[in-house]
């Protein structure tokens, strides 16, 4: 078992364990009253809900399950939730508890920060992408028609206990998913190795990527600076996922945007050959194919209307060698320079 102490707006343990046996210690030490709602969804219900309303005997458990999928991260579902808190008396004093992937602790999340301005929320993360990236850092959201993630709170939980059990039921989709944000963090840090993608489900290597995004929350938890690391690979994976119409899986095209990434930045002469190919080395550990497979020029058009562009280009996350990235501010035309593999000099 492997505790993390995140020292954030608010202080709170990540426990990684390989069963359920702590979960009842972990939800003991944050509570106070005696009313739980496991928020779920249907398919995450199946395996585990049974499990996780047997280790919380004594509480009055209040299950609610949405359909599983990013659809639920809705206006209308976080109504509902909020429905549901308010029509079973909930309190201050009781609990959320998000039990699934990162579509069910974005809405629980934000339906936690925002009943009666705040109530006690627990993550239990069952997907890899939740239980390294997710579940831990505060950023809570549900999608407006317009995009993604628009309306939402920082938050911090009061617990997150990840179960890597529960990664044996998750399909190879997902987990491809979940080993493309690894690959981030094998990039943005020295502490995760290549090899470590290999082993995504040992519980060592989960709480490692967990400390990697604990430190850079800690420094910068509301993103004016430092967390913006975290978008490594994201402004050309974000790309590749509109213009694929989300049929490439989120993981996969962060993939390929740090294959931009380590290609622009070597362009920019920030990454060495040598630093380069051993970028692409860890890279190739989860998809042989990390090419983008669109036009550099429907890419740019695809970042110049992305919600995180900012006036005159983006800020984007440049590659110095495994464990040394920095974020810069960068024009469209210099981006095209580099995407096309032009070099600066
Ligand atoms: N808040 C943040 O900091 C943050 C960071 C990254 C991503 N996100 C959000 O996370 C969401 C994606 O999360 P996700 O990839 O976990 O997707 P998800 O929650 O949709 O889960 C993926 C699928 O796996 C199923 N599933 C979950 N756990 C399972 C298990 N153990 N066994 C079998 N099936 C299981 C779910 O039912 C779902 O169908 C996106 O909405 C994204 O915006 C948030």
């Amino acid at each position: 078992m492997n505790e993390i102490k995140v020292n954030a707006s608010r202080k709170y343990v990540v426990t990684v364990a390989d069963s359920w046996e702590r979960l009842r210690k972990t939800v003991d030490s944050v509570t106070k009253g005696t009313r739980i709602a496991v928020i779920t969804d249907e398919t995450v219900a199946k395996f585990y809900l049974d499990e996780v309303t047997d280790v919380l005997k004594g509480y009055e458990i209040f299950p609610y399950a949405v359909p599983a999928g990013e659809n639920s991260k809705s206006m209308g579902v976080y109504s509902a939730v909020m429905e549901y808190l308010a029509e079973n008396s909930f309190r201050r004093d009781d609990t959320v508890l998000a039990l699934g992937g990162g579509v069910v602790g974005d809405l629980a999340a934000f339906a936690a920060s925002t009943y009666m301005r705040g109530i006690r929320l627990i993550a239990v993360p069952t997907t890899l992408l939740s239980m390294i990236d997710s579940s831990v850092g505060g950023k809570t959201a549900i999608n407006l028609g317009v995009g993604k993630n628009l309306c939402g709170t920082f938050y911090q939980p009061y617990a997150v206990y990840a179960n890597v059990k529960t990664l044996s039921t998750l399909p190879e989709r997902e987990i491809l998913c979940g080993k493309g944000e690894l690959a981030k963090y094998a990039v943005l840090s020295e502490s995760i190795s290549a090899d470590d993608i290999d082993n995504y489900n040992s519980a060592e290597v989960i709480a490692k990527c967990i400390s990697v995004k604990r430190d850079i929350v800690e420094a910068d938890e509301f993103e004016s600076g430092k967390r913006m690391l975290l978008n490594l690979g994201h402004t050309v994976g974000h790309a590749v996922e509109a213009l694929s119409d989300y049929t490439i899986p989120h993981g996969i095209c962060v993939l390929k945007g740090l294959y931009a990434a380590a290609f622009i930045s070597k362009g920019a002469s920030l990454l060495s050959e040598k630093d380069y190919s051993e970028i692409i080395d860890i890279l190739k550990r989860v998809d042989e194919d990390i090419s983008y497979g669109f036009s550099s020029e429907d890419i740019l058009k695809e970042i110049s209307v992305d919600k995180k562009s900012v006036a005159g280009g983006v800020n984007f996350v440049y590659i110095k060698k495994k464990g040394e990235c920095e974020v810069r501010k960068t024009d469209t035309e210099t981006l095209r320079r580099l995407l096309n593999g032009d070099k600066d000099n």
